[in-house]
């Protein structure tokens, strides 16, 4: 009995010991090194989760409206990924109906996003915890092994959007890059990243 007890202890033990090592440790690779900017561009958009997108607002003329959203720019554990945002909108959403009436739309993302920053100890505001704003016009996604390629990335790291009815309107949408900010370090951002660099980069 007194025995048995002890083994339950330790297995508790065991069990919480390795939950606390699964939440503390990263679990993305380390970014490339902060000269290669593109790189770390296309890190944080892989690795984020989730992005904050701009829009101009059709509710609240003349302001600017943000929105955090799901995206997948493929999948998170494989090394295929395409730098280009993917969201997963239905037509009744606040952010379809501003796209919609101006498709002019920016995507934030943040090393923050991920776990690089807290694990590091990097405040978020600090230029080495990286952001990158990707600017362009929102297009539907329409071919069909661009769709096929859309639930892929969406699904796996997004399971419960499987659940949201394409009946209802739900459809995919994709960023047409136009610019790319960037900053990864001390000395200022870089405002105009090369767009063509950055989508021929080797994927992640
Ligand atoms: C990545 O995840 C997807 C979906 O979760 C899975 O089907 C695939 O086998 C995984 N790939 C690897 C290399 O683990
Ligand atoms: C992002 O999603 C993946 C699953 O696709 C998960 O393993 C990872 O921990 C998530 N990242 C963060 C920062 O929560
Ligand atoms: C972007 O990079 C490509 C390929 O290296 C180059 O051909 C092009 O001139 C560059 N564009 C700008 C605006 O610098």
């Amino acid at each position: 009995m007194a025995a048995s007890k002890t083994s339950y202890h330790a297995t508790i033990r065991l069990v919480l010991f390795c939950c606390l090592i699964s939440v503390t440790l990263p679990l993305e690779p380390a970014p490339p090194h902060y000269k290669d900017l593109v790189g770390n561009a296309r890190w944080m958009v892989k690795y984020s989760n989730v992005s904050i997108v701009s829009t101009h607002s059709s509710f609240l003329t003349g302001y600017p409206f943000a929105q955090n959203k799901d995206v997948a720019d493929g999948l998170y554990n494989e090394t295929l990924s395409s730098g280009v945002p993917i969201i997963y909108v239905s037509p009744m959403a606040t952010l379809t109906h501003d796209f919609i009436k101006d498709p002019r739309v920016s995507f934030t993302y943040s090393a923050a996003f991920t776990h690089y920053c807290r694990s590091q100890e990097i405040d978020n505001d600090s230029p080495t915890c990286g952001k990158v704003v990707l600017s362009g016009l929102m297009e539907k996604v329409k071919d069909a092994n661009e769709v096929s390629w859309a639930k892929y990335g969406m699904f796996a790291r997004h399971p419960a959007t499987k659940d949201w009815p394409i009946s209802h309107g739900f459809a995919f949408y994709k960023l047409k890059i136009e610019n790319i900010y960037v900053i990864d370090y001390f000395g200022g951002a870089t405002k105009h990243l090369n767009v063509t660099e950055y989508l021929s980069y080797t994927p992640l």
